[in-house]
This record gives C-alpha cells, sequence and structure tokens, in this order.
C-alpha cells in the first residue's frame, strides 16, 4: 500500500497474506493501534475494539458493505467508521448483469457440461438449453426489471439493461425512504422506459422478470426473500444476489429452484458463506449459478477500494474529512 507506506509518520502492521487474516492474529497485532483496515471477513465487534484499547480512533473497511462493524459499539468509542463505496458500483453491476445472464440462458450447466466432456453425448436440438431471453422480441416486447434496494449499484445494474430494450423498472427499498417521484420520471425519460415505480415487495416479486436484490445487510434484511415471496414470482424469473447472503432463505431458494417457482437464480453471495460446500442445496440446483462472492473483484475497482481504504484511514488519522464515512448517528 504505497498511500501508507510514503507516511513515514504512520508504523504499518500488515497481515502478509493475500486472504482473510486470521482472527488470532488480528486480536493479537491489534492492542495500541490507532486505526485498522479490515475487510468484510473481519468482525468488527466488542471483543475486537476492547483488545484495540483507547487509542484506537479510526475503522476502515475496504468494502461498501459495513453489517460486520458494530456501528453502536464504534459510536460508543467515539471512533470513526470508513468504507468504499461508489468505486465497486460498476463492477458490481457488471456481474449483477453476468449473474442474470449466466442464470437464465444456462450458463453454469453448460460449462460444467463442457468441462465433464459430455458435449458429444449432447445434442443440439430445437428446443434445448432454452431458457429466458433477457432482451426483449418483437413477439416479447415487454420486460420488467426489479430492484431490492435502489441504491448506487441497483441504478447501475437499471442502465447496463437498457439497451436489452427493457420496458418497465420496479423497486422497493427502506419503507422509511420517501418515494422520489421527480428522480424516477427522470429514470424513466432518460431510459427511454414506460415506467420507473416504487412498489411493495409482494407486487416486485410477481411482477419482475429479472429480480436483482441489491440492498444494504444488517438490520431488518434478514431472509426478506423468504418462501412466500418466491412462490408468487414468475416461473420464468431469475433472482439475483450481489447484496449479503443473508437477505435471502436459503432452502427457500432451492425449493423454488427446485419445484420450479421461478426458472433460476444467480448469487455472488450464500447465507453462510464461505461454508458453501457441494452438498448444500443450492449448490446441487442446476439452474443456481453461485460464485464466491466476487463482485467487486476486478484489478481496478479492488486497487481503487485498497486506496479508498488506505486514504479513509489516513485522513481520520490525521484529524481531516474522510472520502467516505459511515453516518454513526444514523
Ligand atoms: C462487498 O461485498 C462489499 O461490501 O464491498
Ligand atoms: C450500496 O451500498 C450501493 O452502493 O448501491
Amino acid at each position: 500500500m504505497p498511500l501508507l507506506e510514503s507516511r513515514p509518520e504512520l508504523e504499518l502492521v500488515v497481515w502478509p497474506e493475500d486472504r482473510a487474516c486470521d482472527r488470532s492474529w488480528l486480536l493479537e497485532n491489534i492492542p495500541g493501534a490507532t486505526g485498522v483496515i479490515v475487510m468484510l471477513t473481519d468482525k468488527v465487534n466488542p471483543e475486537l475494539l476492547d483488545k484495540a484499547g483507547p487509542s484506537l480512533r479510526v475503522v476502515s473497511t475496504m468494502s461498501v458493505g459495513y453489517e460486520h462493524v458494530d456501528l453502536a459499539a464504534a459510536a460508543q468509542r467515539g471512533l470513526k467508521v470508513g468504507y468504499t463505496p461508489d468505486v465497486l458500483t460498476d463492477a458490481v453491476a457488471d456481474l449483477s448483469v453476468m449473474l442474470a445472464l449466466m442464470a437464465g440462458r444456462n450458463g453454469g450447466i453448460g460449462v460444467s457440461l463442457v468441462q465433464n466432456g459430455e458435449w458429444p453425448n449432447f445434442s443440439w436440438a430445437p428446443f434445448g438449453f432454452c431458457g429466458p431471453q433477457l432482451s426483449t422480441t418483437a413477439a416479447s416486447p415487454t420486460r420488467k426489471i426489479g430492484f431490492l434496494g435502489f441504491g448506487r449499484i441497483a441504478q447501475a445494474t437499471l442502465a447496463r439493461l437498457v439497451p436489452f430494450g427493457i420496458t418497465h423498472c420496479l423497486y422497493s427499498s427502506n419503507p422509511s425512504s420517501p418515494p422520489n417521484h421527480q428522480r424516477d420520471t427522470d429514470l424513466a425519460k432518460k431510459y427511454n422506459l414506460k415506467a420507473v415505480s416504487k412498489v411493495n415487495v409482494d407486487e416486485l416479486a410477481r411482477e419482475s422478470d429479472v429480480l436483482f436484490v441489491l440492498a444494504p445487510g444488517g438490520q431488518g434484511t434478514y431472509h426478506v426473500i423468504n418462501e412466500g415471496l418466491l412462490r408468487k414470482m414468475k416461473k420464468t424469473s431469475i433472482l439475483v444476489n450481489a447484496s449479503r447472503g443473508t437477505l435471502v432463505d436459503s432452502d427457500a431458494l432451492a425449493k423454488a429452484l427446485k419445484e420450479g417457482w421461478i426458472w433460476g437464480a444467480g448469487l455472488d453471495v450464500v447465507e453462510g458463506e464461505p461454508n458453501v460446500t457441494i452438498d448444500h442445496p443450492l449448490v446441487k440446483e442446476p439452474r443456481c449459478v453461485i460464485v464466491p462472492h466476487i463482485a467487486s473483484a476486478t484489478l481496478e475497482t479492488r486497487r481503487d477500494m485498497a486506496t479508498r481504504a488506505a486514504q479513509n484511514l489516513v485522513a481520520a488519522i490525521l484529524g481531516g474529512d474522510m472520502p467516505a464515512q459511515v453516518d454513526l448517528s444514523a
């Protein structure tokens, strides 16, 4: 991290491996630290903060999500918390579209068929391997895209889908945030859509051809996508989750796929990750495409996230404003 190394006033202690930091190493090394950069795999809880002791002033997470940070405990200790929004928006939106296409077009099944050497046994057939088409056609001119959560990443995903000819954007978001009719009208006009509408989650489930879950995790979001909601979805619909695994009830989703309530799912995150093995009910579902929480994993974006995390840390230590600070008063 050149940005940190270039500051002789900072004494750095760096976990030497390119993988999640061992908890024991972190607990051993944090006492007396002024600031700490963490990843979403590091639980920042009272145990860790107490270990750090009163010298700690800032926690900087290299992630846009921060539900692994106990904000109340941080506020109580007068800490500043930084995160890395914006710089990963495009990378996550790109991968969300990839997951929608992979899930709809049997991408996962196709790749494993070829890798398992089964192509010679597979006959091209007029209706073989067909899945629902994301782009509109003359005979199928309507496509409704739904978003659970309508922040930066959701809106960047919407922008990517416009050239597919989508016609409607539906979204549900935090009930406490008021509808933004002007923004919605402006978006509909900008993208030449029939409508951009805020709806309740039942309508979102019923109407969406592809439902993207792109809401922050944390309080009040546990299993928002549950059996009741999955049963309301279209049989040809796709569910994509690139936010946090806890938003989706995995058992209900596995049942939905097995029994054909929905067509397919594309997941970047799964509840209980990384302990998702070949026995997991979702891994066993052929129409479930799962990648291991890599939505922001591009060379460009991870560099930008690391830089932002370092900038946040340095700014807070030197007493300035962080480029991206979590509001602890909320
Ligand atoms: C990734 O999931 C992040 O929160 O940055
Ligand atoms: C979520 O944090 C987003 O950037 O949409």
